[in-house]
């Protein structure tokens, strides 16, 4: 094992593909790693962590992906899709408590037509315009991210999934490309918007070359935020009997991701937090810096079960809030309540740091 890989890493914000494949596969030097990413993202974002309100809006879906709970395919879901009315009095209720962003997330639910999905952005905008409002609702057509852009949202999650086509062709029905999830991010980026991509980690098939990949393409992309998190089975897809993606391998991608990517916001997912209980804990105190509680009704919890026994579906959205502030303070950060926008370099300082670590 080469001593100096993180030393390296934490100095010039990359490696070669050997070197992290060599990072990714060998436990010996996570414990520095940790502490070199929590060291740099203290410089950066200090103890300070932000929280978006999720609202989990529809878990209709036309796709079919093979790790999915809510895929078309699985006929035991029920479902449901929530009112503008219910959408709003979540956001009231969260603001409430302290959310200025909120996430509309959904499986890719062709009833929100762009007329059906803009007034309700507008809507949101105009009664909390100290808010960002952040869309997580899959893959669509230039025109309708830009109509969606213009109604005011700020901020889009779409993870690649994975950066391998191959890979992509294994965890999703012929439908479904690879490359035209990049080119929405693309897209995404090009209208202005705040972008968020990310991977599961430990999805079937994956090899450590893959991960190098996904590293490699977010370089490429430059996202404002990065969101990763075990992949865990569900017992109604195809994907049923698959082992689920460790919290171990997860939390190490966190620090490297904080080391290449040192301005990112990288959220300690739910999914983290399920497969292991202390498991956003583990991430923020890795380099993590941004919570998602639920702030949808708590009746649909449940029906939104991307995979087997996640947490978090039976509390109210004020619980989650009092179990997330004190379960950060326990490690020593602390949530905040802010917009919680990327921190940019300026110009000048990019200039005096070119030649060190590398800005994102
Ligand atoms: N439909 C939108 C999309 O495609 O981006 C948003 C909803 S989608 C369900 C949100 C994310 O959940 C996906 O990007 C995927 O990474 C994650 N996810 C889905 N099934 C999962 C599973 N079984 N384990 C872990 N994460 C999963
Ligand atoms: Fe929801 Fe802890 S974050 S109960």
């Amino acid at each position: 094992m080469n001593d100096g890989l993180v030393k390296k890493l934490a100095l010039t914000g990359d490696l070669s593909d050997g070197e992290l494949a060599e990072l990714i596969e060998n436990g010996a030097l996570d414990g520095e790693l940790r502490l070199a990413a929590d060291e740099r993202r203290r410089e950066i974002y200090g103890d300070e962590v932000f929280v978006r309100g999720l609202i989990e809006f529809t878990n209709f879906c036309k796709n079919d992906c093979y790790y999915c709970g809510i895929r078309r395919s699985n006929r035991e879901a029920s479902r449901y899709r929530l009112t503008a009315d219910e959408i709003l009095g979540c956001c009231r209720e969260g603001y409430g408590l302290g959310f200025r962003t909120f996430v509309l997330q959904g499986g890719e639910d062709p009833f929100f037509t762009d007329e059906a999905l803009c007034p309700i952005v507008a809507c949101i905008k105009n009664e909390f315009p100290d808010c960002a409002v952040t869309l997580s609702v899959g893959e669509r057509p230039y025109e309708s991210y830009k109509k969606l852009r213009d109604a005011g949202a700020d901020r889009y999650l779409l993870r690649h999934e994975t950066a391998d086509p191959v890979h992509y062709g294994k965890l999703h029905p012929a439908s479904l490309s690879s490359e035209n999830r990049k080119k929405c991010l693309f897209d995404l980026k090009s209208l202005g918007y705040q972008v968020g991509s990310g991977f599961m980690v430990g999805s079937p098939y994956q090899t450590t070359e893959n991960i190098v990949a996904d590293l490699r393409f977010l370089q490429k992309l430059d996202p404002d935020m990065i969101g990763i998190g075990p992949f865990l089975s569900h017992s109604e897809t195809p994907f049923a009997d698959f082992e689920n993606g460790t919290a171990a391998l997860t939390i190490k991608l966190i620090s490297i991701l904080r080391l290449m990517f040192p301005r990112a916001l990288i959220p300690a997912t739910t999914a983290l937090g399920t497969v292991d209980l202390r498991g956003r804990e583990k991430g923020l105190m890795a380099g993590a810096n941004v919570v998602m509680p639920n702030l949808s009704p708590v009746r649909v919890r449940k029906l939104y079960e991307l995979y087997d026994n996640k947490i978090c579906t039976g509390e109210e959205s004020a619980q989650c809030v009092d179990c997330l502030r004190a379960r950060v303070g326990s490690v020593g950060y602390r949530i905040v309540t802010a917009r919680g926008d990327v921190k940019k370099q300026t110009e000048e300082a990019r200039r005096a740091s070119s030649g060190g670590h590398q800005v994102n």
